[in-house]
């Protein structure tokens, strides 16, 4: 659609999670900033993080330590200056958080309350209110943005593509604001800069921890604007999400890592601990692994699900430690005071995106990116627990400052060459289905071929009109599409990238990244 009306900022930031709104506050001082979020400045997947944010910030603990277990995790495809430069810069963000206002736990003796997760060889994830260090995050920063007047937000706002430049780069976005007023519908915002911190695509499975918004938005825009994508093959399944049956699907609720951080286990139906003796940490292996031993127990035994036991917590820890989990399974006729938890993996995370170097420069001059949408490679081939709130807070901090450095220059706006192409938002179960079935947990290249020709064929359909559901859905398509081409691609496997017919990890052909870019508009 033609935009109907364009205005102008120096920076545009696209998502207001941790990584979008740091960077919006960052960024004040190289020019005019405008955040831009599809629902309120709070919804997004911020708010749901539970376990916390890791830091080597306790005694003894060290950047150097944190870097271990983060390369260790990451399977051998972590880009090590990026995880040094994580690990090293992460203690100061952190405080710099609790400067803005966050509060996090302490213990008795007032020392910053630090627990553990699966990967992590030393307690070093700071958390807030128990279980909902997320929720405490994003208060805090949507209170630092209320206070800041000079950044513009535009809320209940998608944004659909990038305009480019005349000789490149990037020019602006147009949007399409669900409001009223001066600007409602689509319009453009022309800008020097823009940052994208859209998050995640967890809703391109039917189960996820992702919240609603989580459609793959910024992804998908960025590969139609010609962004290389990179590691989209390695989306983490969390181990222990909340089972309520096979017809649940959507946001489905988390049981933080850090309840087994903090002594809880997995058993299956007999009661038997099958974590002991399959990893030298049990229960709290890296994510990677313990996901895959759960579905093996499901597949030998047949269940759906397999169980958490944290009984032994008791109500007062229970209530201290995890009130909001506690809360949550109890409004779904669990106690897990007394019960066991019915748990399976669920799609959580994407450790790839769009591929950034160390200031969250993008391969489209203009165009960066920080959070979940991005791959500022120190995820690898497995994102250690934790590490997430911590890069989109790092690295959006590097991309302010090296817009204060210099912003980038403006671009007068060019013809887009693009060819439009809405699939209905009706698909998009169809598409969940698809690619749950074909692209989930356990992946073979029959599988991934027959996804492949699934996509192929809902790509075909075109939706009556344009709509929020209708581009949600085609953003969904197009990095399913991209994702399902990686996953095919990587004949082994490795990190979260698990596949039956290559079960070895194969360091001589696949030591590498692969990148996906759009050819005449496919993957
Ligand atoms: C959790 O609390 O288990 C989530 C931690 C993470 O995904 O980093």
């Amino acid at each position: 659609p033609r935009p109907g009306w364009t205005t102008y900022a120096d920076v545009v930031v696209i998502g207001s999670g941790i990584a979008g709104l740091t960077a919006a506050l960052q960024a004040r001082a190289a020019g005019s900033v405008m955040v831009v979020t599809k629902d309120l400045l709070s919804a997004g997947s911020t708010q749901w993080a539970q376990g916390g944010i890791a830091a080597a910030l306790g005694p003894g603990d060290t950047p150097e330590q944190h870097l271990h277990d983060t390369l260790v995790a990451g399977a051998g495809l972590c880009d090590e200056d990026a995880v040094r430069v994580l690990v090293t810069e992460g203690p100061e963000a952190v405080h710099a958080l609790i400067a803005l206002g966050t509060q996090f736990d302490h213990t008795a003796a007032g020392e910053l309350s630090l627990t553990r997760e699966g990967g992590h060889l030393r307690d070093r994830i700071a958390h807030a209110g128990g279980d909902a260090t997320g929720a405490e995050i994003q208060r805090a920063l949507v209170a630092a943005v209320h206070a800041a007047p000079d950044i513009e937000v535009i809320e209940h706002a998608l944004v659909l593509d990038l305009i480019p430049g005349v000789g490149g780069g990037v020019a602006g976005v147009t949007l399409h604001v669900m409001g009223e007023g001066q600007r409602d519908g689509v319009g453009a915002v022309l800008c020097r800069a823009v940052v994208l911190a859209s998050g995640g695509l967890g809703q391109v499975y039917s189960a996820t921890t992702n919240p609603p918004v989580a459609t793959g938005d910024g992804m998908a825009l960025a590969l139609r604007g010609g962004a290389v994508l990179r590691d989209l093959e390695f989306v983490q399944f969390h181990p222990t999400v909340m089972w309520l049956g096979a017809e649940s699907v959507g946001q489905q609720p988390l049981i933080s890592e850090a309840v087994r951080g903090e002594g809880a286990f997995l058993v299956d139906d007999a009661g038997t601990r099958f974590m002991t003796g399959q990893h030298p940490l049990a229960d709290l292996a890296p994510r990677d692994v313990v996901a895959k031993a759960i579905m093996r127990r499901m597949r030998e035994s047949g269940a759906e699900h397999l169980w958490l036991d944290a009984r032994h917590f008791g109500a007062e820890k229970w209530q201290r430690r995890f009130p909001t989990i506690l809360a949550t399974c109890r409004s779904h006729g669990v106690d897990p005071v007394t019960d066991l938890i019915p748990v399976a993996p669920a799609c959580h995370y994407a450790s790839g995106g769009v591929a950034t170097d160390l200031h969250g420069q993008s391969s489209v001059p203009g165009l960066f990116a920080c959070g979940e949408v991005a791959c500022s490679g120190v995820h690898g081939a497995n994102r250690l627990a934790s590490n997430s709130l911590l890069e989109g807070l790092v690295f959006s901090r590097r991309i302010a400052l090296q817009l204060l450095e210099g912003l980038p220059p403006r671009r007068e706006p060019a013809a887009d060459p693009r060819v439009e192409g809405l699939v209905p938002g009706s698909l998009r179960s169809d598409l969940q289905q698809v690619m749950t079935e074909r692209a989930g947990v356990l992946r073979s290249r029959d599988g991934l071929a027959d996804g492949a020709e699934a996509l192929d064929l809902l790509a075909g359909k075109v939706a009556d009109e344009a709509g929020v559901d209708a581009w949600e859905t085609t953003n969904l398509l197009t990095v399913s599409r991209a994702l399902v081409a990686a996953a095919g691609a990587r004949e082994e496997t490795r990190g979260s990238h698990w596949r039956e017919d290559f079960p070895e990890t194969d360091d001589v052909a696949w030591s590498r990244h692969l990148d996906v870019t759009l050819v005449e508009g496919v993957p």
